[in-house]
């Protein structure tokens, strides 16, 4: 059974010209009575020749290659597939260029304020370094889990899902993947995963730095919405600006800069105290020719995220809603 699926997922629809694997279009197959039955998602119903050289290719591998009695085949068209990406989720990138500044946070919180406001969300950690998102919303440690076909299944938390490369590494362990598995990897948060197909946000927290993984999304992704996080320190927002820069290069588009830990309210005389300097934020804004969404001030969760009813969760709330607004 195993080599049958797996060389059934290394058949190419040639409709698009990419095997079943790439697509993820292997929906199911079952043998009773030594007969395949098999459904599988094609991508253009309508290039009939091509969809005969399918049906053609996988008749022969299943009778004369593997030997099975009879085979019956299904082909859905990949528009009744119902994946986050028919239905018109939005991707939003959380990144910085630099480590340190908060993105995880803003990310997890920015989620959690969109999920106030009814939105459907996902994310995505997708810091090889050190995932820090189930961090951020105080879980546990999450083993992964499949479904029969190899599907990642998203865990649930806070309402709303989540993968993390954390969920494929032992304890305490760096992930120190490299190249075509790291590839592989995101391949699998955005293509093999199965998301909730309503999302309406799909949020992904990227590592520090504007190498390798920026550049894999950036052709994973297309349509990605970039937001560029920074604290009011120059050191950072020079890298911030590189980083919303290479964003750009890999045409995404950014939709805006969020200042982190811009002040401090002192309790004692509820002074704003600029701990970290001033004015990052407005100058990667600038520089990128975009607008400064948010100044998150310092301050600790209590638990984790951050309500409504808290100063800084009223600010998430403010930035949730400008970025609704912004990717209408
Ligand atoms: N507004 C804030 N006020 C106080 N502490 C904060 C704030 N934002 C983030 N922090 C703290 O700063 C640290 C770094 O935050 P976080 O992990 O979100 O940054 P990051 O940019 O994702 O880091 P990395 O580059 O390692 O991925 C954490 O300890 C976090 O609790
Ligand atoms: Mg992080």
């Amino acid at each position: 059974m195993n080599e049958l699926k797996e060389k059934l997922l290394n058949m190419i629809d040639y409709t698009c010209n990419e095997t079943f694997n790439k697509t993820n279009g292997l929906k199911k197959v079952v043998v009773n009575d030594d007969i395949v039955d098999v459904e599988l998602y094609i991508s253009d119903e309508n290039n009939k020749e091509a969809l005969q050289e399918t049906k053609n290719a996988i008749v022969r591998l299943v009778k004369l290659t593997l030997g099975y009695k009879g085979i019956k085949i299904k082909f859905i068209p990949i528009g009744l597939k119902n994946t986050i990406y028919d239905n018109d989720c939005k991707f939003i990138l959380v990144g910085s260029g630099k480590g340190g500044v908060g993105k995880s946070n803003v990310c997890a919180n920015l989620g959690y304020a969109l999920t106030r406001l009814d939105k459907k969300v996902g994310i995505v950690d997708a810091d090889i370094y050190g995932a820090s998102i189930p961090n951020v919303l105080g879980l546990p440690r999450i083993e992964a889990r499949g479904d029969e076909f190899g599907n990642l299944i998203p865990f649930e938390a806070f309402n709303m899902e989540m993968v993390s490369t954390e969920f494929f590494v032992e304890e305490n362990k760096p992930l120190m993947w490299r190249g075509p598995m790291l590839q592989s990897m995101l391949d699998h948060f955005f293509h093999k995963t199965n998301w909730n197909p309503n999302l309406d946000y799909l949020l992904i927290d990227l590592p520090p730095g504007t190498g390798d993984i920026a550049i894999d999304l950036g052709q994973m992704i297309p349509q990605g919405n970039m937001i560029v996080v920074t604290t009011p320190h120059m050191s950072a927002s020079y890298i911030a600006t590189k980083a919303g820069l290479g964003a750009k290069q890999m045409k995404q588009n950014v939709i805006g800069v969020v200042e982190n830990m811009s002040y401090f309210i002192n309790p004692v005389n509820n002074q704003k105290e600029e701990i970290f300097g001033a004015g990052g934020g407005m100058v990667v804004a600038k520089n990128l020719e975009t607008e400064l969404l948010a100044q998150i001030p310092i301050g600790q969760a209590k638990n984790y995220l951050f309500e409504s009813n808290e100063a800084i969760g009223k600010v998430y709330d403010e930035l949730a809603k400008k970025v609704i607004n912004i990717l209408k």
